[in-house]
């Protein structure tokens, strides 16, 4: 049979029709050219906003913007394998967006990863893909294009850590040693996390093994309980201070309303330690709203935490001795010399709620890269009905505007270029980054993107005219004589008539014909 299983995204149907007026201002402004993103954002970016306050980036990682106002350096370095060829991919502007549209060119007609993460601070503590160590063998690096995700409107990749996957920089500058203060924070996704030890990002051992208590002070950003108890479902927010991930100065949480993020699409993750006895953890919504404290206390009770015993180096995506069970997404993140204030990581939130993540697009309704569009059944069964996914399965729901937000959100979808054909498309979730629709022995899954072969084929589905004369059919890439169908109201790639009842030929015409449409989540 096939292969394996998938996750996808999208808006809606505005029911107000375009007036004269609309019209006119629309057209005014794609003449002036303001209906275009800005490429840079705000004029304090997160380390401007930390410089400020006195306690200044030592470390500044990001695949989507800039984190200082004038930077204009690399971002990240991807290899593309078809000649091993490396290329700098760095932003838009000095102070913007990065430009994923030099990735996509640069990695046309082959794959590429992520080879490097460079600092954006004066210090230059730039992470390379992580070596062997006491917990694992050593990393490999993340698929470039795993992650396609909005950023202040503008298409950009996120980096989406699997297992066997991390980065690491054994040899920094200005990062805290010796029980010295340090913050740090990343933004992250509840959506692609496992309780495999240990997502983090920020610092660890200098030579890639557990050297004790105290030696890391990094957030871990998963639902791995160390220590029990732990409330809800997670994932949390924890700190990784070596042998145990810390909810508290105990180690298991004292704060029972801390059940976690649960599947936010997007989630900021902060830490800060003074190095002696105190530190506090923080989560907001990187799309909106402010930080919430879980934890703000002493260092854990246990020996070696206080004072601590950092060793400065720093790590994204494992623990500190490369354990690599874990899998995650990176967005961006920064470490500072001292501990910030509260008044700076408010101010840190809120330009990276404006920075907008994940953000409308501007194009909603077809099937240009990056439309957001939902799929409306044209059966006459079925009408009201669109795809969607549930659990991790893709099926056909009915949805209307009274539906509740969460099922407006699973049946909308980011289309994306073809992952194994650029003329083709694939359907990124719209609350799960990272995740697409794909098939795996003949039906539809939501599953995160893996970078390989197999994964691209399965995702990639070519559009054509809808073979019942209305709207449009979905030629499965791999499988050429199979369309995306509706049967019994699950999701197949099918053909017509065959050994499987799924492939019944009676109403095949009208099962594998879609209305694409605007999207249904905002
Ligand atoms: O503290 C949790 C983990 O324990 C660390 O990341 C790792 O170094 C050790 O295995
Ligand atoms: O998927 C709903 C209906 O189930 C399809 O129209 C038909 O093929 C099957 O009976």
């Amino acid at each position: 049979m096939l292969l394996r299983s998938p996750h996808a995204r999208s808006r809606r149907p505005g029911s107000v029709p375009l007036s004269l007026l609309a019209v006119c201002a629309t057209l005014a402004a794609l003449l002036l050219g303001v209906g275009a993103p800005p490429a840079a954002a705000a004029s304090s970016l997160p380390c401007d906003l930390y410089g400020a306050a006195g306690t200044p980036c030592v470390a500044a990682h990001s695949m989507v913007r800039a984190l200082y106002a004038s930077y204009n350096g690399p971002l990240y370095q991807v290899r593309r394998a078809s000649d091993g060829a490396t290329a700098n991919i760095g932003p838009l502007s000095a102070g913007g967006y990065a430009d994923a549209a030099a990735q996509d060119s640069f990695c046309a007609g082959t794959t590429c990863v992520v080879t490097e993460i460079h600092d954006q601070s004066p210090r230059h503590n730039d992470l390379t893909v992580e070596g062997a160590g006491g917990a694992g063998a050593a990393d490999v690096g993340a698929p470039a294009d795993a992650l396609p995700v909005t950023v202040g409107g503008h298409q950009v990749y996120g980096l989406e850590i699997s297992a066997g996957m991390g980065y690491r920089d054994n040899s920094t500058s200005g990062v805290a040693v010796n029980g010295q203060a340090e913050g740090m924070y990343m933004v992250t996704s509840g959506t692609h996390v496992n309780n495999r030890c240990c997502f983090d990002y920020g610092n660890a051992e200098t030579n890639n093994m557990d050297t004790g208590n105290g030696h890391m002070d990094a957030i871990n950003f998963g639902t791995e309980c160390w220590f029990s108890p732990c409330y809800g479902q997670g994932p949390w927010v924890q700190a990784d201070l070596e042998n145990g991930l810390f909810q508290s100065d105990a180690g298991y949480s004292r704060n029972s309303s801390n059940t976690g993020t649960g599947p936010l699409p997007f989630v900021t993750a902060l830490l800060k330690n003074n190095g002696q006895n105190h530190f506090a953890l923080k989560y907001g919504n990187a799309q909106s709203g402010g930080l919430t404290t879980t934890y703000s206390g002493g260092e854990p009770t246990a020996g070696g935490y206080s004072p601590m015993h950092q060793e400065g180096a720093i790590v994204l995506g494992t623990g500190g001795d490369n354990s690599n069970g874990s899998i995650g997404s990176f967005f961006e993140g920064v470490m500072t010399s001292g501990i910030p204030t509260d008044a700076a990581d408010n101010a840190v939130q809120a330009n990276i709620v404006s920075a907008g993540y994940g953000g409308p697009t501007g194009s909603t309704g077809t099937l240009s890269p990056g439309s957001e569009i939902s799929l409306r059944a044209t059966t006459s069964c079925c009408t009201g009905h669109y795809i969607r996914h549930q659990g991790d399965a893709g099926v056909l729901s009915t949805v209307t505007s009274s539906s509740s937000s969460l099922d407006k959100n699973d049946a909308t979808w980011i289309v994306r270029r073809g992952l194994a054909d650029r003329s083709c498309v694939s359907f990124e979730s719209r609350n799960y980054p990272g995740d697409f629709l794909r098939h795996y022995d003949y039906r539809l899954h939501r599953q995160p993107m893996d970078g390989t072969a197999q994964f691209r084929a399965d995702a990639t589905f070519c559009p054509q005219a809808g073979k019942s004369g209305t709207g449009t059919s979905f030629a499965s890439y791999n499988y050429p004589t199979r369309y995306l169908r509706h049967y019994a109201y699950n999701l197949y790639i099918a053909s017509n008539g065959g050994s499987h009842d799924f492939d019944s030929s009676t109403s095949w015409p009208d099962d594998v014909s879609w209305a694409v449409g605007a999207p249904w989540a905002p």
